[in-house]
């Protein structure tokens, strides 16, 4: 069986690797500024999940895969540290041009190894995740600039102030102090003969810890605290129109676009959570990897139709308070008030809207939308199987309801504190508010 256990090591290794992809590159998510990489991201992240699924699957038809979903910690130390980095471009770079690259290798080298119709089934699957690791390394070129002068401008945006301004590095410096890292585990697989750590090499993450931003990047969009209101010459999704059955389905849906795109703000406090809970079972980062694609789906319905109906995105404001709030709170909190109290209260007033759209006989609003209801009935599902789950790692030994109660007044504290403290980046004149949606739509 020494060719079955073989196989089965290199496997697991490999499963290892995705998963603690999945773990640690969410962390790159709310420090980028542009939209369409967050989506990217969050779409490689669930097609990872999806690697690591499989691998895990097939591993276990094998002797010697090994129970449970632990990663080892020669693993977790490299990705950990490939998260130290405070300017995420660095941040990007090294994912992009060190840890992924060495993982499409370990694939290909899988495929070298394995005898071709023994191990026909795990042939299959590599096969189809190399053409996915060549496409991740296509599809994020954009965002990454072949030069040693960091990435395109437009990703970047604010920056989080570095916690150690004159040892920052740059992207070559990074990228190689990475590389010798991973060739000091001889690969992820173990494929090289392993190279010593060079003189002088320092661990990152060994002296600091890592931790979130207290606010997500936007890059160059302006930025308020909501996007909610009464006042239409204040904010662009007014809450009396959306029920009120007088308002023009145009105007409807407008909002709705509004409030989709701004559901990039699930997408980078959702994606916080993944770092924080380390030893999760891997069907539980799983999920959450579908719920955070499901969420950067809803965002790009919103990011790519408003344009469409005439509105430029760099007159609507981006809301950054339930960020700034829930990351002040703990893990389970921010996923107890995603499931149980964002998203399970959403249901009444989406079905409203779905009601009023349908007038317009817009096949692709009415799609969109129908997609966004079924996806997030299956998020409240998640809420439910995993919010216990959750609970437990941190060690919240009160009944749900109890806690989801305390969390909800929790978070209304934390709100007085730290929501509404974003300011306008714009005059009411030149931001979209639910006055110009009005003229927009009569226009
Ligand atoms: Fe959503
Ligand atoms: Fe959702």
């Amino acid at each position: 069986m020494a060719a079955v256990q073989e196989m089965a090591r290199l496997q697991r290794l490999l499963f290892e690797v995705e998963r603690e992809f999945i773990r640690t590159a969410p962390t790159l998510i709310y420090r980028v500024g542009e939209p369409e990489l967050k989506y990217l991201l969050c779409q490689h992240v669930w097609e990872s999940a999806g690697h690591a699924r499989f691998l895990r699957e097939r591993g276990r038809e094998l002797t010697g895969f090994g129970g449970g979903d632990e990663v080892r910690d020669s693993i977790r130390a490299i990705f950990h540290e490939a998260v130290m980095p405070a300017d995420a471009t660095v941040a990007l770079a090294g994912f992009y041009t060190v840890l992924k690259p060495a993982l499409l290798g370990a694939y290909r080298h899988y495929l070298r190894v394995t005898d071709p119709l023994a191990d026909w089934p795990s042939k299959k699957l590599v096969e189809e995740w190399i053409l996915d690791e060549e496409r991740h390394a296509r599809e994020i070129a954009p965002f990454l600039t072949t030069g040693g002068g960091g990435l395109s401008p437009d990703i970047s945006g604010p920056k989080a102030p570095p916690t150690a301004p004159t040892s920052e590095p740059t992207i070559p410096a990074w990228s190689a102090h990475l590389a010798a890292a991973l060739a000091a585990h001889g690969g992820w697989l173990g494929e090289s003969p392993p190279i010593p750590l060079p003189a002088g090499f320092e661990w990152e993450h060994t002296q600091r810890t890592y931790a979130h931003p207290p606010t997500c990047n936007r890059g160059k969009y302006p930025t308020c605290s909501s996007v909610f209101g009464h006042d239409p010459a204040e904010t662009p999704i007014v809450r009396s129109w959306l029920t009120d059955p007088q308002t023009d389905a145009r105007v409807i849906r407008l909002m709705v676009c509004v409030w989709l795109m701004m559901e990039l703000d699930a997408v980078d406090y959702l994606a916080t959570v993944f770092y924080d809970t380390p030893h999760a079972p891997f069907d539980l980062h799983h999920d959450l990897a579908r719920h955070l694609w499901d969420e950067s789906r809803h965002s790009a319905f919103g990011y790519r139709q408003l344009p469409k109906l005439g509105v430029d995105l760099m007159t609507l404001e981006h809301s950054l308070d339930l960020y700034n709030i829930l990351v002040r709170m703990a893990p389970h909190e921010r996923y107890a008030m995603m499931t149980m109290e964002f998203e399970a209260g959403s249901f009444p007033t989406k079905a409203h809207v779905m009601d009023r759209v349908r007038e317009l006989d817009d096949f692709e609003a009415d799609t969109l939308l129908a997609f966004d209801r079924n996806d997030e009935q299956n998020h409240v599902r998640y809420g439910h199987h995993w919010l216990p789950r959750i609970m437990a790692l941190f060690g919240e030994t009160r009944p749900v309801d109890e806690f989801v109660r305390a969390t909800q007044a929790k978070f209304k504290e934390v709100a007085a504190r730290h929501g509404g403290r974003t300011p306008h980046s714009l005059p009411p004149a030149t931001r979209l508010t639910g006055e110009k949606i009005l003229r927009l739509v009569r226009s």
